[in-house]
């Protein structure tokens, strides 16, 4: 029970990774926020998890696109529960026929992601952190960044840029606020089973980028929420400004060998047979 009394808020959690990781909050004795949009597939999951333990898992309302919402989130736990011991900005995403290179992509585009995706970290941090965090002298923010935040890529430049952009502002977040006695890293996560993936991008890349990642598969979502309970968790106590990317060595492989990535997987494949 490596977060027993903690109270947690877990941003855009009804499922993928958001769930996976309220779900491991839950089973090491936290108390979870959801801060979800959609109350209803909130409070199903509430339910799901207080089986778990009851009064383990409460819904508070917070659309992520909509960031004069997250105010009324954080004083609505503050209200609840009285304090908040970790913060997860869970909440991404884009869309990938908008979301284009720098020749094609709009500006409209290109600043809404960045306001969704990156501003959605400040604000949410500004609002912990002013009203509990900062007063309590303790407390872990993770937030979830992303490999497209390291590599790069021939599309999605607002995408990569707000998770680039996260990864410096966590680490800005952790040289303000370490006096204070807060924590903050992050978790960037390789292509992970969660319907972002399966329900958007075609088999073919997925089984590509698959084969381009040296563990050969995509990262469940289990596995990130694993990271995440670590930095919640004292185990990681005096950690802070940290990057912890889970994505299978994806990051690793030079792009020369990538190009073939197709068949020296297979033949990796046969050589562990
Ligand atoms: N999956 C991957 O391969 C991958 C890789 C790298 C990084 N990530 C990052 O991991 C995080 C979670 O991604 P995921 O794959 O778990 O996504 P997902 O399975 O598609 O789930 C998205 C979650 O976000 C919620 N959501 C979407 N828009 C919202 C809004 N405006 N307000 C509140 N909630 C909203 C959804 O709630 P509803 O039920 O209301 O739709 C759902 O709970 C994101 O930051 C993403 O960028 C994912």
């Amino acid at each position: 029970m490596r977060l027993e009394n903690k109270i947690a808020i877990v941003t855009a959690s009804t499922k993928g990774i958001g769930k996976a990781i309220a779900t491991s909050f839950v089973a090491e004795g936290a108390t979870v926020y959801l801060a979800v949009r959609n109350k209803e597939l909130g409070n199903a999951l509430a339910e799901e998890l207080n089986q778990m333990g009851p009064g383990a898992a409460k819904v508070a309302y917070c659309d992520a696109c909509q960031l004069d919402s997250y105010k009324p989130m954080v004083e609505e736990v503050l209200a609840d529960a009285g304090r908040i011991d970790i913060l997860v900005n869970n909440f991404g995403g884009t869309n990938p026929t908008k979301d284009l290179d720098i020749v094609h992509g709009k500006w409209s585009d290109f600043s809404k992601d960045i306001e969704t995706n990156l501003g959605s970290v400040f604000i949410t941090s500004h609002y912990v952190l002013n009203k509990a965090m900062v007063k309590q002298k303790s407390g872990s923010i993770i937030n979830i960044g992303s490999i497209a935040g390291i590599t790069n890529d021939y599309k999605q430049c607002a995408y990569g840029t707000a998770k680039a952009g996260i990864i410096h502002l966590s680490q800005q977040i952790a040289v303000q606020v370490g006096q204070y006695g807060v924590r903050c890293n992050v978790v960037c996560p390789g292509m992970t089973a969660t319907a972002a993936v399966t329900d958007n991008l075609p088999p073919a890349y997925i089984e590509k980028f698959g084969k381009a990642t040296p563990l050969m598969r995509m990262a469940t979502p289990e596995e990130i929420a694993a990271a995440v309970t670590y930095f919640a968790s004292d185990e990681s106590a005096f950690t802070t400004g940290q990057v912890l990317s889970v994505e299978g060595g994806y990051a690793s492989v030079p792009a020369t060998y990538s190009d073939d990535v197709g068949s020296a997987a297979m033949k990796r494949k046969k050589n562990k047979k």
